[in-house]
């Protein structure tokens, strides 16, 4: 059974936003769509660039470094579909964002 670690405070990330944090050593992007927290890797696989630093546009999330983009909630690669990143199971307790690792 997959153990939950918080990664986050709710209020830390505010909805239309991701912010990159750390879990069990592994760095994650994680985003907020209109109170709903998605988790997925922070690496894009393009040249390593911080998704969780791109720009969100619904639930698709554009790479700030050369523009690819991933939908968040599958973390399939809207630009290359042959490439899909790790998505993770999200749950919020009370205040505490965690995700399944
Ligand atoms: S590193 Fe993400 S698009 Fe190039």
């Amino acid at each position: 059974m997959a153990e939950f670690v918080t990664i986050s405070q709710a209020g830390d990330v505010p909805p239309g936003e991701g912010r990159v944090v750390e879990a069990n050593g592994k760095e994650i992007a994680l985003f907020n769509v209109n109170g709903i927290f998605h988790a997925i890797d922070n690496t894009c696989a393009h040249r390593g660039g911080p998704l969780g630093e791109g720009a969100l546009n619904g639930t698709s999330v554009i790479c700030p470094w050369h523009s690819w983009s991933y939908d968040i909630t599958s973390g399939e690669c809207l630009t290359n579909s042959e490439i899909c990143l790790e998505k993770y199971e999200v749950t919020v307790e009370g205040e505490e964002v965690k995700i399944a690792v």
